[in-house]
C-alpha cells in the first residue's frame, strides 16, 4: 500500500483506504453508474440493490434490525443537524455534554439565537469524562432531546453512553450519539446502549470514502425532514412522503459513496471489531509512553487507553502547535492537525482554548514505527 509521509490524522479522516473500497467504487462508476430508486431498467435496480445491502451492512454493524431506517446523508454534520433540527422547536430544551463538535454545538447555538431553545451543558471531568448521574439533574419538563458525542475528537475519552441510554429511556427522552469518532473502531449496538439516534460519518474509522454518511433512526417520534425534494417515487404528492427513507432522504443519492462504505464495512467486518479496537488500544497506549519520553511536552486527557479511542492531544511548552504541525510535515513527512479541531468546548476543559493542542489520530494502518518517527521528530523540533 503506497503511502506518502507518516500520516496521524486519522481522527479528521482515515488514510490509506481499503484498496476494495476504491475499487468498488471505481467498477460501479465504469460497470454501472446509475442512480437508485428512480428507474426501472435493470442497471438502476442493480443499484437500488446495492444500496439496500449497504443499509443493511449498516444496520447490522450497530446490531439495528430496520434497514430502511438508515438514512443516508453527506456527512456526520448534516446527520446532526437533521436529527437536531428535525426534533427540536422552538421553548424545546436540549442537554448535551461538554465536549461537543462544532457539528453539535453550532447547530444548538444557532437555534437557541434563532428558535430561543434552552441548552444544558453535562459538566465534565478535567479529564473529559463525563458522570452518567449529573445527567438527570439538568432533565426539566421541556427537555426534547440529549446529544452526545461517543468519543472526545480532542481527548479521545469515550463516553458512558450506554448509561446516559439508559437514563433518556427512563425520562422518554430521544438521545442522540455522535458516532463520529467511533463507528468502526468501538462497539456500538443501539438496543443494548438504548441509543434512539445515531449519527455516523463514512469517512473515518468506517473507511469509505468522504461525502458520505448516516442517521440510523430507532426511534418512534416525528423527525421533521431538512430537505424536500424527489424521492424518484409519489412524484404527484406535493409533500415529502412520511416513510422511511425517503422521508428524510432526498434528492440524488451518493451511490458511489454508498458502495465504498459498504466495502468499508465489509473489511471491518473480515478483521473484526475486536482486533481493531485491540490495535488501537495498543498504538494508543505506546504512543502515550513514548511520547513522554519528549522533554517539554504536555500530554492532555487520561493516560490509559481503556479510556480513549486513539486520540493523544499533546503540546510542547517551546512551541505553539501551529508550529509544531509545520515542522513535522515539513522536516518529517508526519501529517498532524494543530488548533482547536472544531471543538472549542472541550479546549476550556483542558485549558487550552486560546492555544490550541497538536492532536494524533491513530489508525488502523498505522503503526509502532510511526509512533517511534514522531516522537523522534518531536525529540529534535523540542531542542530546536
Ligand atoms: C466528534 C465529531 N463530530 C462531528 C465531526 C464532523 O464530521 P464530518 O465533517 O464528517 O461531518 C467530527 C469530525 O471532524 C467529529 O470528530
Amino acid at each position: 500500500m503506497l503511502i506518502l509521509g507518516i500520516y496521524l490524522d486519522n481522527a479528521a479522516t482515515s488514510f490509506p483506504k481499503p484498496q476494495a473500497v476504491i475499487q468498488s467504487m471505481v467498477d460501479f462508476m465504469i460497470e454501472n453508474g446509475c442512480t437508485s430508486g428512480r428507474g426501472a431498467y435493470e442497471k438502476a435496480i442493480e443499484a437500488d440493490s446495492r444500496i439496500y445491502q449497504s443499509r443493511k451492512a449498516i444496520a447490522r454493524l450497530f446490531n439495528f434490525n430496520d434497514p430502511k431506517k438508515v438514512i443516508f446523508t453527506s456527512n456526520v454534520t448534516e446527520s446532526l443537524n437533521l436529527a437536531i433540527k428535525g426534533i427540536l422547536k422552538k421553548g424545546d430544551h436540549v442537554i448535551v455534554s461538554s465536549l461537543e463538535h462544532n457539528g453539535v454545538w453550532r447547530c444548538v447555538k444557532t437555534m437557541e439565537r434563532d428558535l430561543g431553545i434552552r441548552i444544558s451543558k453535562i459538566p465534565c471531568s478535567a479529564e473529559g469524562y463525563t458522570l452518567a448521574r449529573d445527567l438527570e439533574k439538568l432533565i426539566r419538563e421541556n427537555t426534547a432531546l440529549v446529544v452526545m458525542t461517543h468519543a472526545s475528537n480532542v481527548l479521545g475519552t469515550i463516553q458512558p453512553i450506554a448509561e446516559i441510554g439508559q437514563i433518556c429511556r427512563q425520562y422518554r427522552i430521544p438521545f442522540l450519539v455522535d458516532a463520529a469518532q467511533t463507528a468502526g473502531a468501538h462497539y456500538i449496538d443501539v438496543v443494548k446502549d438504548q441509543i434512539d439516534l445515531l449519527a455516523f460519518t463514512g469517512h473515518k474509522s468506517l473507511l469509505g470514502p468522504m461525502g458520505i454518511g448516516g442517521l440510523l433512526i430507532n426511534w418512534e417520534g416525528d423527525i421533521c425532514p431538512l430537505k424536500s425534494g424527489g424521492t424518484g417515487g409519489d412524484s404527484a404528492y406535493e409533500y415529502q412522503p412520511d416513510y422511511y427513507p425517503n422521508k428524510l432522504e432526498t434528492g440524488t443519492l451518493n451511490v458511489p459513496g454508498i458502495i465504498g462504505l459498504h466495502e468499508g464495512i465489509k473489511f471491518i467486518e473480515k478483521e473484526g471489531l475486536d482486533k481493531i479496537r485491540k490495535k488501537d488500544a495498543e498504538l494508543a497506549d505506546y504512543a502515550l509512553a513514548r511520547l513522554k519520553e519528549v522533554d517539554d511536552i504536555i500530554l492532555y486527557g487520561p493516560q490509559d487507553s481503556g479510556k480513549i479511542i486513539g486520540v493523544i492531544s499533546f503540546n510542547l511548552k517551546s512551541k505553539a502547535c501551529e508550529q509544531i504541525a509545520y515542522e513535522l510535515d515539513q522536516n518529517f513527512g508526519i501529517m498532524i492537525r494543530a488548533g482547536l479541531h472544531c471543538a472549542p468546548s472541550a479546549h476550556q476543559i483542558i485549558g487550552t482554548e486560546k492555544s490550541g493542542t497538536c492532536r494524533i489520530g491513530i489508525g488502523y494502518f498505522n503503526e509502532k514505527q510511526d509512533i517511534d518517527q514522531l516522537v523522534e521528530a518531536l525529540k529534535s523540533i523540542s531542542i530546536n
